[in-house]
């Protein structure tokens, strides 16, 4: 039997980041449950902010299509991200404004946001778990992007609290949603597999 490929990402590329340690707790959940799963940190895939000027003149980074490149060997991907001022961070939007360039594309010109499903996640050291940064994320890939997201979501609140020294999920709740948001993407991720 063949298994869903599924990449997991965080939106921050600092050390010791509480996003990246979420996207670490459930690619470990994907993978026990038989996901082949990739997790990759934005900090290998520098990208100047975006500026027309620059993309006229130079093209879009090689980091860019380079990602692009891995979004369409996957049925599925995970976004992990942080709460910068209600919103996702900037790391996170200029990665997919860059990626969204007909230049990222490769020669066929298939969407990376399209045939496979997205879902994503969110962990702060607030109170409200980056509840925000998930509004302001969910439609930029639906509508801006065309991809399909699936409704579960965890949004960690407290995350310098959140883990356990295997790291783990604390709290019972938010280690349960964390199973229905991985195994509810592995199931629509299978649906992909040709
Ligand atoms: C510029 C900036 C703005 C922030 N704004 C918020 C916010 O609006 N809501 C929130 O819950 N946390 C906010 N935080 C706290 C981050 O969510 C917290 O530091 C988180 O751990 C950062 O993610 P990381 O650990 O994955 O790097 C902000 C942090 C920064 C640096």
């Amino acid at each position: 039997m063949r298994h869903p490929r599924i990449l997991v990402l965080a939106g921050s590329a600092r050390a010791g980041s509480f996003s990246a340690k979420l996207a670490a707790a459930m690619t470990k959940e994907m993978a026990l449950a038989d996901a082949e799963v990739t997790r990759i940190t934005l900090a290998d895939y520098p990208m100047p902010i975006y500026d027309g000027d620059l993309e006229r003149d130079k093209g879009v980074p090689e980091a860019a299509k380079k990602l692009v490149r891995l979004f369409q060997a996957q049925q599925g991907v995970l976004i992990v991200t942080p709460e910068h001022n209600a919103c996702f961070p900037a790391l996170l939007k200029n990665t997919l404004d860059w990626m969204s360039r007909p230049g990222a594309q490769d020669r066929a010109g298939n969407n990376p946001f399209q045939n496979r499903i997205f879902a994503v996640s969110a962990a702060s050291t607030g109170q409200l778990g980056g509840t925000r940064a998930l509004a302001a994320l969910r439609p930029v890939l639906e509508l801006g992007l065309g991809a399909l997201v699936i409704p579960e979501q965890v949004a960690l609140a407290r995350a310098d609290k959140a883990f356990n020294a295997a790291g783990g999920l604390c709290d019972m709740q938010s280690a349960g949603l964390m199973r229905a948001v991985t195994r509810r993407l592995i199931d629509e991720a299978s649906r992909y597999l040709s």
